[in-house]
């Protein structure tokens, strides 16, 4: 049975993202997830959403179009935001 909707997500290290990330990314089928929901947290750079979001595009999983994205861990307002986006999605 597969999953609706799986937010997915993770922070940017070296310009790349974590193993464990990346390995469960390559896991997934289409097969697995309707429609998938891209979030990322780093330093300065949003690379991470377009990664994470063309392993997906590869598998033949839709994306929405909208992400996430948070500079540095979220506060209590970029937590509020998150929330919403979530609220948006569903
Ligand atoms: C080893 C390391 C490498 C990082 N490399 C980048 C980077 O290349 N670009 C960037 O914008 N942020 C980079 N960051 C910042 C992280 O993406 C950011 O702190 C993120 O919010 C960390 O999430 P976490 O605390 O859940 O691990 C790096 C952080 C660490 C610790």
């Amino acid at each position: 049975m597969p999953v609706d909707l799986l937010f997915i997500g993770g922070a940017l290290y070296a310009c790349g993202i974590d193993g464990h990330l990346k390995a469960f990314l390559k896991a997934l089928k289409k097969e697995d997830v309707k429609r998938a929901a891209v979030f990322s947290t780093s330093c300065i750079s949003r690379h991470a959403l377009s990664l994470i979001k063309s392993s997906l595009t590869e598998a033949g999983i839709p994306v929405a179009e909208e992400s996430f994205y948070s500079k540095g861990r979220p506060d209590g307002r970029q937590l509020q935001e998150a929330e919403a986006y979530t609220k948006k999605l569903l």
